[in-house]
């Protein structure tokens, strides 16, 4: 039976990329993301890769779309093996000049649904006896991070939140469900043009491999995480940053 993945986020950049490698390893991928042109871009991609998607539209932030998404994948499958929470949004908003709608925002898009949808796929994974998943976290999680510049303190918050619910789910769901968070450092995708080419210069004399991250690289471990079984990988949240020693 070919194994089902579910990813959000999954319109452009390194949601697209962990989409495509996916399909390459064989996965069935039902892509998730708000944008319609960006997750049709992906499935067409796929098809082209020689892959199997299907596209669902919804903010991530919405339980209900979650529920109903869930659903719709499990209907048309039979099975969700590997969820990958990887929508988000960064917010450069400092906390003298943020209102509460926009911190709300910031922890809903990058939080709260990571809950969405791991409440609705876990009882489904549990069922058939296993499954993984992995959240997209930051390096800004743990240090305030060198992209500070593009994102402040309401998104370190709700991508340390993503720890410490990877953390206590893997408890909480081992050993069915293996629970994972990746912490990537800067990822070259339009974030040159957000920090600006000297930000960026920084971030590049600033970490051991001397260059910008690649969706791909996120990609590659993803792929990891959700087929190489047995591991012994679970509650981590691992980090992918080049070693950005000035973080
Ligand atoms: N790029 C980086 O340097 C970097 C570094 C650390 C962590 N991350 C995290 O990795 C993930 C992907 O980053 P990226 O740079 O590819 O992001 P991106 O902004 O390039 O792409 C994000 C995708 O998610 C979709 N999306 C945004 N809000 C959504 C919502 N509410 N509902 C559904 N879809 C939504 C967008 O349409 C887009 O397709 C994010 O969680 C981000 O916080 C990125």
């Amino acid at each position: 039976m070919q194994k089902v993945a579910l990813v959000t986020g999954a319109g452009k950049n390194i949601g697209r990329s962990c989409a495509i490698e996916l399909a390459k390893a064989g996965f069935a991928v039902a892509l998730v993301d708000l944008s319609e042109d960006g997750i049709e871009e992906t499935a067409a991609l796929i098809g082209a890769a020689g892959g199997t998607a299907s596209t669902h539209i919804a903010d991530v932030a919405n339980f209900k779309s979650a529920q109903d998404i869930v659903a719709r994948v499990q209907q048309r499958y039979g099975q969700i093996d590997f969820l990958l929470n990887n929508a988000g949004l960064s917010n450069g908003i400092g906390i003298l000049d943020i209102n509460e709608e926009q911190f709300d925002r910031t922890i809903s898009v990058n939080l709260k649904s990571c809950f969405n949808y791991i409440h609705h796929v876990a009882p489904l994974m549990l069922a058939q006896k296993s499954g993984r998943i992995v959240s997209m976290s930051s390096l800004a999680a743990l240090s305030g991070g060198v992209t500070a510049a593009i994102s402040k303190f309401s998104y370190a918050a709700a991508k340390a939140g993503i720890i410490g619910m990877t953390r206590s789910l893997a408890k909480e769901l081992g050993p069915t469900i293996a629970v994972n968070a990746i912490c990537p450092g800067v990822i070259r995708s339009e974030v040159e043009a957000m920090i600006g080419q000297t930000s960026a210069e920084d971030v590049v004399k600033g970490n051991a491999l001397r260059r910008l991250g690649t969706p791909l690289d996120i990609a590659n471990v993803v792929v990891f995480l959700a087929t190489n079984e047995p591991n012994f990988i679970t509650g981590q949240a691992l980090t992918i940053d080049g070693f950005q020693y000035n973080a």
